[in-house]
């Protein structure tokens, strides 16, 4: 069956729910899902609903969409995604950025929880993504290619759309929230990385690293769509501090941020929305 087929297929199932079709699409990282529960007039969609999306299997990632207005704009929010940890391909990782591009999204926020490699970087801060490195040994697009769904040979010389960089920067200054920015390191997870890697990332130019958000964004861009991605910064990577790492740290340090991250995500969607 081709892609096509499928995302149509799943689109017929989510689009007789929605009251108007979403212009930009919200992929929530690890502890960020609270930002779905700011939507207006609500409409949610569990992924077990969806046909061709897969269970999900970690606690802290709900699993569904969710549709509605986020300061004024249609938007729709990924409460929960897909892992190459889990045990998915990046086929299916990636389907539902297919599905959000059908139903109509043209700008698509992708936010994860990173450990820092930048040792300027301290757990609480946000890096808006510039550019990153996919250390996952494997690419989403790999298999025949659906001309209709993009081109064989995606450009990725600019990834996170360069304006959207420059207007979430000055979004942030306007709200005086502190902002990084960097490079988004992916590795495939689960086990975090040894102080090595870690020394390794750095060197390769690496500020922050994460087991998501690559292959949702190549897929993104040979949709079509422009890209913002923003980085919580929830712990310090393996070896810069003398203490080991752990999920429960990752989660306290985005109960701590969520306030300043809903707010900044918030104001950026408006700004789109002008
Ligand atoms: Cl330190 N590494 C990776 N790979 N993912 C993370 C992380 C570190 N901290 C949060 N997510």
């Amino acid at each position: 069956m081709s892609m096509e087929t499928m995302i149509n297929e799943a689109m017929n199932v989510i689009k007789p729910e929605l009251k108007e079709q979403p212009k930009i699409g919200l992929i929530l990282g690890s502890g960020l899902g609270v930002l779905a529960d700011e939507l207006a007039e609500a409409v949610t969609i569990s992924y077990q609903k969806v046909p061709y999306f897969p269970e999900s299997t970690v606690k802290g990632h709900a699993g569904q969409f969710v549709f509605g207005r986020l300061e004024g704009v249609p938007v729709v929010a990924m409460q929960g995604r897909y892992h190459f940890y889990e045990g998915y391909d990046l086929k299916q990782v990636t389907f539902p950025v297919r599905v959000m591009k059908a139903l109509g999204v043209k700008q698509l926020i992708v936010t994860n929880a990173a450990g820092g490699v930048n040792t300027s970087f301290k757990p609480g801060d946000l890096m808006i993504i510039n550019d990153h490195i996919n250390m996952l040994g494997t690419n989403p697009l790999i298999g025949p290619n659906e001309t209709n769904l993009g081109v064989r040979f995606p450009d990725m010389s600019e990834v996170y759309n360069k304006d959207l960089i420059e207007m979430a920067k000055s979004v942030a200054g306007e709200h005086q929230i502190d902002i990084k920015e960097g490079i988004y390191y992916a590795t495939s997870g689960p086990s975090y990385e040894t102080p090595a890697e870690v020394r390794m990332i750095r060197t390769l130019g690496g500020d922050a690293v994460g087991m998501s958000t690559v292959p949702e964004v190549i897929v993104a861009r040979h949709s079509g769509l422009e890209v913002l991605g923003i980085s919580c910064i929830t712990n310090a990577a393996s070896g810069i501090l003398d203490q080991p790492l752990s999920h429960e740290e990752v989660i306290e340090t985005t109960e701590k941020v969520k306030a300043t991250f809903v707010q900044l995500v918030k104001a950026i969607v408006q700004k789109m929305g002008e």
